[in-house]
């Protein structure tokens, strides 16, 4: 029994496992399995990063180059192109992106390439894991038949189950270990070995009665992400209308022990997943007939943030007799959340392009970002890349407005304060203490 033979190589650390997409999912999971005793093989279709794998260095900022190195040195970790190697593999699991089309819809795309990989050189015995977040029924509806097309039967020549991958990139205290898995099998032998297998690598394993559902979970909960800052991003609106401080007033609502969870207003949202999961969810209901409206309503208001953070600074501007057009502006964080270097779906960009429209001099300060390109399809202002400036007393000072659109740890905002003559505070970056003893008008989301 395929199952008995699985849990066998589990249980003794000798099954092999391959991650197919080593980027901030992948990588992360495949070290873990690695430091945990398993031989694994991370297949890529970029060449430069599994040559920095196998050199024994991470590009992933939770990932250290020591467990890199060490996982590399002692041979549980090799990096390839070759996907032959996928015949080799006791466990195959799925880390492609899942990116939107231009009409929104879901691009499969990526899935359906590894799917394909895994077809031409899958054999009898392998447990298939999806962890890319998907739309309810992928696992069963585009992955299973793909396998069953080959002539190999569920249960008695492979297994297959979604886990939902949930890595918070840069968050210190959340882990691939210490973040609960969910995990749903297409059949129970295929839910039961799954959950053995990741009971290996994480302190507790939530295993779910289908795939669906636990494609459905991730979604619910990046959706409920996605609401929640939309509604923060509209109470900051609906406070600064009626000159209320915003962050006083969530900081207090959050000081009830129950039935209140704090989500904070910012530029817009950003990464790949929260702006782009609840798409694939209402796409999907729509071929049900059903229309998510919590989804679109959210999507709505943080689509606005970038435009209402360009309003902000213009007003600003205005007030001091200056026009956007040919001010000096200084981005300070470009990437779209703190302390990493991801700069997918960033807001900052459109705050960048709709600045550059205008007619600004547009220039950035981010220690993790060194340069950031305008080549998607939706540029309207200039499409010249821009390059990290040093931050010296002289840029600061030079700057018409300093908008904060990321709030890094390692940047000196008392020095900003000091320095700027407007500043535009997307993310309450500045402390009370900090503000009180500028010299910078400052304006708040
Ligand atoms: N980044 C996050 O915080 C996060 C969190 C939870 C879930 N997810 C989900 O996990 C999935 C992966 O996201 P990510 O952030 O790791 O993306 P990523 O872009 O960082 O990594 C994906 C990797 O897959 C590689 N790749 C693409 N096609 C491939 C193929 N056919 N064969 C082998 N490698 C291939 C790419 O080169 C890249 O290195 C997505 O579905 C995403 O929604 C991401």
């Amino acid at each position: 029994m395929i199952k008995e033979e699985l849990q066998g190589l589990i249980s003794d650390r000798s099954a092999r496992i391959g991650v197919i997409g080593l980027g901030y999912v992948g990588l992360p999971l495949i070290v873990e399995f690695c430091l945990k005793g398993f031989e694994s093989v991370g297949f890529e279709v970029d060449e430069a990063k599994t040559a920095e794998i196998n050199a024994g260095r991470s590009y992933i900022v939770d990932v250290t180059s020591e467990n890199v190195k060490k996982c590399v040195d002692e041979g549980k970790l090799i990096a390839t192109t070759d996907f032959t190697r996928l015949n080799a593999c006791d466990v195959i699991i799925i880390c492609v992106p899942t990116p939107l089309r231009k009409t929104k819809d879901p691009d499969m795309s990526y899935i359906l390439t590894a799917g394909g990989e895994i077809q031409k050189y899958m054999r009898h015995g392998q447990l298939i894991i999806l962890e890319s977040t998907t739309y309810p029924g992928t696992t069963d509806e585009v992955l299973l038949p793909m396998f069953e097309e080959k002539g190999f039967n569920l249960d008695e020549d492979f297994l297959i189950a979604f886990s939902p991958e949930r890595v918070d990139p840069g968050n210190p205290q959340y882990q691939t270990h210490n973040i609960p898995k969910v995990v749903g099998g297409v059949s129970a032998d295929s839910t039961e070995v799954s959950a053995m297998l990741y009971g290996t690598i994480v302190d507790q394993v939530h295993a779910v009665s289908s795939a669906r559902v636990a494609e459905a979970a991730k979604l619910w909960e990046n959706t409920f992400r996605a609401i929640n800052i939309g509604m923060a991003n509209e109470m900051a609106k609906l406070c600064n209308a009626l000159g209320i401080d915003t962050w006083e007033v969530v900081r207090a609502a959050a000081t009830k022990p129950f039935g209140f969870m704090p989500f904070y207003p910012g530029p817009g949202i950003g990464g790949h997943c929260i702006p782009l999961d609840p798409h694939y969810l209402s796409w999907k209901a729509r071929q049900h007939g059903f229309d998510s409206q919590f989804i679109s309503l959210a999507e709505q208001v943080n689509s606005t943030m970038p435009n209402y953070v360009v309003e902000l600074a213009t007003n600003a501007l205005n007030d001091e007799r200056k026009a956007v057009n040919g001010s000096k502006i200084l981005i300070l964080g470009v990437a779209y959340k703190k302390d990493i270097d991801d700069m997918r779906e960033s807001p900052a960009l459109s705050i960048i392009d709709l600045l550059r429209a205008d007619g600004a001099d547009v220039y950035y300060h981010d220690p993790f970002v060194p340069v950031v390109t305008f080549d998607h399809a939706y540029t309207i202002g200039e499409a010249e890349p821009l390059y990290n400036k040093e931050m010296t007393d002289d840029l600061i000072r030079d700057s018409d407005c300093v908008i904060i659109c990321t709030e890094h740890s390692g940047v000196d905002y008392g020095r900003i304060c000091e320095l700027a003559s407007l500043i535009v505070d997307t993310r309450n970056a500045l402390s009370a203490e900090t503000r009180n003893g500028s010299n910078a008008r400052i304006v708040r989301l």
